[in-house]
């Protein structure tokens, strides 16, 4: 097999990189994808840089064990604190969701002035800070961890009174700072992507690092001459014959597959028919 003919793989600490999948696979639709959600040590967002760079390299391992050509990393707290390490330790090409939405944010504000939320670890490490300035350095940022959004949306508590309350007391100090772009940095928040705004006022564009990352993806596949653009008879009747909304990606957990499949569709906006428990020979229905 070519090696542009191989799958992309996706990580993420859980089901929260559905939100990056759902828009690589809008992006470079005709790729075979692995995903692997980090179930068993999620979240991730509470933890040390030492401890998410030891799970990331794991997760990166296998996802090698498909002979993929490129990872994406779609956790953005992986991302803050352990791409760095990943990049030094494998020679595929690796993208995070740090830089895109960084640079999304930028592509957007008029006034320079942008929010950024997310875990405690991705705040407290200061990624984004760093790499909008690094890209803009008369930037103005603006951060806040949200620790409560990832379990309501986990829940399934997406809007009410309950979660506008939570969301107000997140967002009001980051609105009085006049923030015209918010950075939703976290794989949750596109999610409570409507309370957010609601709270934080309609002048306010809100940023979903997904997009660009899964824009960004095509792009250096492009370059690095690894799309895979096999157009033969073959194949097509191949990909026709899988399901529509399943196509070529397959879903691998290290915990509790069920709980996946059924939060995971909200997620991604359509049906999970099987995902794999690392460790099982195959295959949950
Ligand atoms: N996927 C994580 C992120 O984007 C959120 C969930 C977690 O804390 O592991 O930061």
């Amino acid at each position: 097999m070519l090696m542009k003919e191989k799958p992309i793989g996706i990580f993420d600490s859980g089901i929260g990189g559905l939100t990056v999948l759902r828009q690589v696979r809008r992006e470079v639709p005709k790729e075979d994808i692995v995903y692997f959600g980090d179930t068993a040590h999620v979240p991730y967002g509470t933890k040390s840089k030492e401890t998410i760079t030891k799970f990331s390299v794991e997760n990166v391992k296998f996802l090698q064990t498909f002979e993929v050509k490129a990872v994406v990393v779609a956790c953005n707290t992986a991302s803050s604190l352990s791409l760095d390490a990943l990049k030094a330790m494998f020679s595929i090409p690796i993208i995070g969701v740090i830089e895109p939405g960084a640079k999304r944010a930028l592509e957007t504000t008029k006034n320079g002035r942008v929010g950024v939320i997310g875990t405690k670890a991705t705040i407290h490490s200061g990624s984004y800070e760093a790499c909008l300035k690094q890209l803009d350095p008369s930037v103005k940022v603006f951060s806040g961890a949200c620790p409560l959004f990832v379990p309501l949306v986990e829940e399934g508590w997406l809007d009410g009174p309950v979660v506008s309350k939570v969301a107000h007391v997140y967002l009001d100090q980051l609105k009085s700072f006049k923030i015209d772009t918010l950075i939703l940095g976290c794989t949750h928040y596109p999610l409570l992507a409507e309370t957010i705004q609601k709270t934080i006022g309609p002048r306010v564009r809100l940023v979903n690092s997904a997009e660009e990352t899964a824009r960004q993806t095509r792009v250096m596949l492009d370059r690095l001459g690894l799309s895979d653009r096999r157009k033969d008879q073959q194949v097509e009747l191949q990909k026709m014959r899988r399901r529509k909304d399943q196509q070529s990606t397959t879903f691998y957990v290290s915990d509790e597959p069920e709980q996946f499949r059924m939060l995971g569709e909200r997620f991604l906006g359509q049906s999970i028919q099987s995902v794999a428990k690392v460790g099982d020979c195959f295959s949950y229905v």
